[in-house]
């Protein structure tokens, strides 16, 4: 898809992970490598659209000439994120949001002097929740990484989050999901109407993902 149908659309993409600090030395995180969401923005991007990226920590290449905003907590990502949203047509959250973060940040690194330790967290804001609940006519795409009951957890997603339609990765598939340069999905919309892609390249699964956007336009 080399045309220009993306021309004058303004489009908010978040990618990677985030990094929640437990102490000076220490987070918690998960294994999203960026790789999909900043397929999505330079897919967009060369498709004419205006873009904003929104990125937690990866040690990818940020494609040239889009707007680029790196954060690192949830919390960081959510102000960004609420900051942004209003201009854009199409916001697409690929990024894989902590769900929890802990409950107190230690001002010094944490010392090995018991033989258990806990941490206690607690539970992050949804961005795409918020974003759904302000969305208006924009279009709002979410992602779904889930080890079981793909169609249903996604389903539920969708429903939850007020998304226009989700993409669900299954993690134990194969070439599915973090840190590959492929994935299959499944795109779902509020309908239930369900694409399954075979295998591919994580640029034509985001070229996928766009047409499908632009169908709803
Ligand atoms: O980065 P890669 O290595 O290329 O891997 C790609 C990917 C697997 C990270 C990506 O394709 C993906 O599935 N991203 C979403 C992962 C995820 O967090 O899924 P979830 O089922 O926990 O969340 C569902 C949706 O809610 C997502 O759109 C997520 O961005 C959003 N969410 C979740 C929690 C939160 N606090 N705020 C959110 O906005």
């Amino acid at each position: 898809s080399k045309n220009m149908d993306l021309k004058e659309k303004k489009i908010l993409i978040t990618a990677g992970p985030t990094r929640e600090p437990i102490d000076p030395v220490r987070y918690i995180t998960n294994h999203s490598s960026g790789k999909m969401g900043y397929a999505l923005a330079a897919q967009a991007q060369s498709r004419g659209a205006e873009v904003m990226l929104v990125s937690g920590p990866t040690s990818l290449e940020v494609p040239k000439g889009i707007e680029y905003y790196p954060v690192t907590t949830a919390k960081e990502m959510y102000n960004k994120v609420m900051e942004l949203y209003r201009s854009a047509h199409i916001i697409i959250k690929a990024a894989a949001v902590a769900d929890y973060s802990p409950n107190e940040i230690s001002n010094q690194k944490i010392k090995k002097n018991s033989s258990e330790i806990s941490l206690s967290l607690r539970k992050n804001s949804d961005i795409a929740y918020e974003l759904g609940k302000v969305k208006e006519n924009r279009i709002l795409i979410g992602f779904a990484a889930e080890t079981e009951n793909l169609i249903n957890n996604a389903k539920t997603k969708i429903l939850k989050k007020n998304l226009d339609f989700i993409v669900a990765n299954d993690l134990t598939q194969e070439g599915a999901g973090f840190r590959g340069d492929t994935n299959i999905v499944k795109i779902i919309n509020k309908s239930g109407n369900t694409i399954s892609l075979p295998k591919m390249s994580k640029e034509e699964v985001a070229n996928t993902i766009l047409d499908e956007a632009i169908k709803i336009l």
